[in-house]
């Protein structure tokens, strides 16, 4: 069986049915965000889908959700496919969404053309990869062992919910962390589809992206203390403005991305408070949750070392304390050969033009990464655009992306 033979129904609805799952249309996009009830209706549509094409279903202590399917050799090391279902807020319909039914649907097509694999193949979607709790990955993190049960307190969301609380409102077991580790040596390989999020591939007039490498957050929380007071009858001079000192900062993180030596680091202060948050009131407090990401780790580290210099320059300059403690730090990925040699060929077998392409987003193949061998197909976002309630993929390179997929898994399992 040739994989082009395969033919694929449209996942087309279920993309759009898992699309109204959705917390808050009134705002736009999309918001699922992990341990909410939203978030286990879309749990139940995704498992109803995977019996619907033959697999066998769970669901782990954290929420991870699995469909398998039994190789010919039940023992062998099993193909793993998958990303998540959360989203971020008011996000697109595609992201992850796609390599949890896009993988469901290439194996239903697959075993419709009669394919049984030599190796098991199981298909996943990761709880929690959006950072709700301000890392993301969780659900990979905890089948790698690098979640800790304290962390499970610690890590809180903007409403200062505690992943174990939220765990708890949605009948989970925090206690249970231990249970969820995966046997990683019973991986034989780990492929995720998931849309570009950026436009090098719509840019370049290739409709598939061979990821070769993942680049990672070093994430901080950076909190300014300065001195609240009179807005009105504080002379400029006496001021300690927590918030000019913030701004100050996130104008220097900027300059220091655009002089970065790899020319591929990105930062953002992608989160502000501001307090007492009164007109008349000088800011007496602000925190700013800054994102620094490369795939180049030397040069993500000359961004955050700069960064943290500019910090006590600005202390010492405006008189205010400033604390700085680390959210996530994460070591960028590459991608193991066994899985980017099977994409490339599968693209070629398929007669379909493919380049290699770093990620600029995360995913939790970048948490597996160092376990086993990761590998990603990318497909086109119109205009580059993700985390929007305009992310866009055309239907084409949909069903492209997913029978690319099949016949990667179709090597990868043989
Ligand atoms: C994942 O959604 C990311 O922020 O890269
Ligand atoms: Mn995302
Ligand atoms: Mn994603």
């Amino acid at each position: 069986m040739t994989t082009s033979a395969v033919t694929l129904r449209s996942i087309h609805e279920q993309l759009h049915e898992l699309a109204a799952i959705n917390a808050d249309p009134a705002a736009g996009g999309i918001t699922r965000e992990v341990f909410t009830e939203h978030y286990a209706e879309a749990t139940a549509y995704v498992a109803a889908r995977m019996r619907d094409a033959g697999l066998e279903v769970r669901v782990d202590a954290f929420g991870n959700l699995f469909g398998r399917l039994d190789g010919r050799d039940r023992t062998a090391a099993a193909v793993l496919t998958g990303s998540h279902i959360d989203t971020t807020l008011n996000a697109g319909a595609y992201d992850g969404v796609l390599g949890v039914l896009g993988p469901i649907e290439a194996i239903r097509a697959l075993r419709e053309g009669g394919w049984a694999p030599e190796r098991p193949v199981e298909v996943v979607a990761f709880a929690g990869e959006e950072p709700r709790f301000g890392s993301g990955c969780l659900g990979s993190r905890a089948l790698v062992g690098s979640l800790t049960r304290a962390e499970l307190d610690t890590m809180r969301d903007r409403d200062g919910v505690s992943v174990a609380e939220a765990m708890r409102r949605v009948g989970l077991d925090p206690d249970r962390l231990e249970d969820v580790r995966l046997d990683l040596a019973g991986v034989h390989a780990f492929v995720e589809l998931h849309i570009e999020q950026g436009g090098v591939l719509e840019a370049a007039g290739v409709p598939l992206g061979v990821v070769t490498g993942i680049a990672a957050p070093h994430d901080l929380r950076v909190r300014i203390t300065g001195a609240a007071a009179h807005s009105g009858a504080t002379p400029m001079a006496l001021r300690r403005d927590a918030f000019a000192a913030a701004a100050e900062a996130a104008v220097a993180l900027e300059r220091l991305a655009l002089a970065s030596p790899s020319g591929s680091t990105v930062a953002t202060a992608g989160v502000v408070h501001v307090g007492p948050g009164a007109i008349n009131v000088i800011p007496g407090y602000a925190e700013l949750h800054v994102d620094v990401r490369d795939h180049d780790l030397g040069a993500r580290t000359t961004v955050i070392e700069g960064f943290r210099a500019e910090l006590r320059a600005i202390a010492q300059r405006r008189g205010v304390d400033v604390a700085v403690d680390t959210i996530t730090q994460d070591a960028p990925a590459v991608c193991g050969a066994v899985v980017v040699d099977a994409v490339r060929r599968a693209c070629a077998e398929l007669g379909q033009p493919s380049r290699d392409v770093i990620s600029g987003a995360y995913h939790d193949a970048m948490v597996l990464g160092p376990h086993v061998p990761i590998g990603m197909i990318f497909v086109p976002s119109v205009g580059g655009v993700s985390h929007s309630p305009l992310e866009f993929t055309e239907p084409d390179d949909i069903d492209r992306g997913v029978l690319v997929l099949a016949a990667t898994l179709r090597r990868l399992a043989a």
